[in-house]
């Protein structure tokens, strides 16, 4: 393949997908608004399809950051100086931000933690802890991510409760019917993922939320691979808890975020304990600090909020109806074109997917193809994607995992696919 190939002239498959851009949606400029994108791998330029793992950030991210550090660096909540008043206020204004873009109903029900990761453990220490006893049942699916997994394993060791699985088809789609059936008289919560990272699977979320309600089940959404992609209404979902990460939606690693409906919040005993958490600490009584500074103990990644406010904004402002959109397309053309190569399987072929096209191609371990790929500045990710039991399920080890975000091109999924025929050709 030549440098040259990443700037390919539209392929016939390129031209028959071609659909006007959305009004307003402008690539060309979303590109140059990641600096990132510019540079070449091994002298060819980058092709980066692996934002399910991390998406780049754009310029006003980066800018976020720098002016975060050289003007309002102070602690926030404690101080009276105008430092850390004017860093308080640009927390705060993150937190707004996080509200309008998830459409919660107050700020809060927005907890800045770590990541999804931290989110969930959140849900599942301070909730299932007090929730789910011993002989009681947590309902998760068969295509989560680790971190939807093992914390609530974790719990239900510690209780003696059972860790129930809903079952996916041979598409990667939910049994919708199975998993009705898994909702008994001893679930306790029900914690699904919106979005599979290593399928690609769009989750009827709202459906299982409703057939969860209705049996009395409060649901978390583990949002990580949903935000990124397409509007987010939580309110609209009804959910009872959604976590996401920032990194992977264009804001910096270290920031993510659990939206919880307040009620539940409320009653929910504090995650971590310290500074800030509190109202009045005695040695002999320690009362907690109100929502949502219960649940953030210690000083925050103050910086990360703000840059992950600063992320959403930049998201939003492109209108998430036409990120979707773009991404939709592209999603499709590259399933196609991938699975138009031979030897190639697909392994996620449900009829709603976002984000991620999963593949095997016969005779080429993924990590072997993975490396080809890298040699092209080609950037895909290979493995079980922290989820093996998906791997299980489909009797394969590891998957090659292209995923895709708003700056992505269809011209990056020709040279994705060059790439993968040179590959093929090499292992021939
Ligand atoms: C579906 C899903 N959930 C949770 C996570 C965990 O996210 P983080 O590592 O940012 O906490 C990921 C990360 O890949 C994911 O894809």
């Amino acid at each position: 393949m030549t440098a040259a190939a990443h700037q390919l002239a539209p392929s016939p498959l390129s031209r028959r997908f071609a659909a006007p851009a959305a009004a307003g949606f402008d690539l060309e400029k979303i590109r140059g608004d990641f600096p990132i994108l510019s540079q070449k791998v091994h002298g060819r330029n980058l092709v980066y399809l692996d934002n399910a793992a991390t998406s780049q950030k754009p310029r006003a991210v980066i800018e976020a950051i720098v002016r975060y550090y050289e003007q309002l660096n102070a602690n926030i909540h404690r101080g009276v100086h105008t430092l850390s008043v004017r860093a308080t206020e640009a927390h705060d204004a993150a937190r707004q931000t996080v509200k309008r873009f998830l459409n919660a109903g107050d700020a809060r029900e927005i907890i800045f933690v770590r990541g999804a990761t931290e989110a969930i453990n959140l849900v599942a220490a301070s909730y299932g802890r007090t929730h789910v006893a011993a002989g009681d049942e947590v309902l998760i699916t068969a295509m989560e991510h680790h971190s939807n997994i093992v914390p609530w394993q974790i719990l239900c060791e510690e209780k003696g409760a059972q860790l129930r699985v809903a079952p996916m088809d041979d598409n990667g789609e939910l049994r919708l019917d199975e998993f009705e059936k898994l909702i008994g008289p001893r679930t306790k919560i029900v914690a699904v993922t919106h979005v599979s990272n290593a399928l690609g699977t769009v989750n009827p979320v709202r459906e299982m939320i409703e057939r969860s309600h209705r049996r009395g089940v409060p649901v978390l959404v583990d949002g990580a691979q949903a935000v990124p992609h397409f509007a987010v209404d939580v309110q609209a979902l009804d959910c009872d808890f959604y976590a996401f990460s920032g990194h992977k939606v264009y804001g910096p690693t270290g920031i993510g975020v659990l939206y919880g409906k307040r009620a539940l919040l409320e009653a929910m005993p504090p995650y971590q304990s310290g500074g800030d958490m509190i109202s009045s600490v005695t040695f002999e009584k320690t009362a907690y600090n109100v929502l949502p500074f219960k649940f953030e103990a210690g000083t925050p990644d103050i910086c990360g909020a703000i840059a992950l406010g600063a992320a959403l904004e930049y998201i939003d402002g492109l209108g998430m109806d036409k990120v979707a959109a773009h991404e939709r397309e592209l999603l499709a053309y590259a399933t196609e074109a991938v699975g138009a190569v031979s030897g190639v399987r697909l392994i996620g072929t449900a009829s709603e997917r976002a984000g991620a096209l999963s593949f095997v191609l016969g005779g080429v371990h993924p990590h072997d193809l993975g490396t080809i790929l890298d040699r092209e500045g080609i950037t895909i990710r290979t493995g079980h994607h922290c989820a093996q039991p998906v791997m299980e399920r489909f009797g394969i080890p590891a998957t090659a995992r292209a995923s895709f975000a708003v700056y992505n091109t269809k011209e990056e999924v020709d040279a994705l696919v060059e790439g993968i025929q040179a590959a093929r050709e090499v292992f021939a």
